[in-house]
């Protein structure tokens, strides 16, 4: 569990929270689906009723977040990172231009841990 105080800040959280997050995982592994879209428009849907949101790309593409406008070049730390357990996911979010509504970026880099992790799961324990 990660605290997101010192992120997000306490202020404006809507009363009905439990302080708990909830998570909502959009994924299919059809592409063209409509799991970007969703994941954008509803995070700042969230965002826009008064919600801190945090989306984790977790797509190689990263369409999510060239969407919320975050520019390759300052993806200087990624999912990718947070997953090879170089970096805390903390290191990995930025702000959006939607008050509320933070990400945490994918690169490339992300298409090795696929293949990465298919590999440790076929291998013989
Ligand atoms: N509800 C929708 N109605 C019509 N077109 C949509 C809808 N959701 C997404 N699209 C379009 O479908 C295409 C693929 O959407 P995208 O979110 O990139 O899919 P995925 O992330 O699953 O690959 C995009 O061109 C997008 O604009
Ligand atoms: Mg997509």
């Amino acid at each position: 569990m990660i605290d997101m105080t010192g992120i997000f800040g306490d202020k404006n959280a809507p009363a009905h929270h439990d302080g708990h997050p909830r998570i909502l995982a959009l994924a299919n592994q059809k592409g063209g689906v409509g799991k970007t879209t969703t994941a954008i428009n509803l995070g700042t849907a969230l965002a826009a009723i008064g919600e801190r949101v945090l989306i984790v790309d977790l797509d190689p593409q990263g369409n999510a977040s060239t969407g919320l406008g975050i520019d390759r070049r300052n993806r200087n730390c990624s999912t990718y990172d947070v997953l090879i357990g170089e970096a805390k996911l903390r290191d990995a979010i930025m702000p959006t231009a939607v008050p509320r509504l933070h990400i945490a970026s994918s690169t490339m880099d992300l298409s090795g841990v696929t293949a990465r992790s298919v590999c440790a799961m076929r291998s013989p324990i």
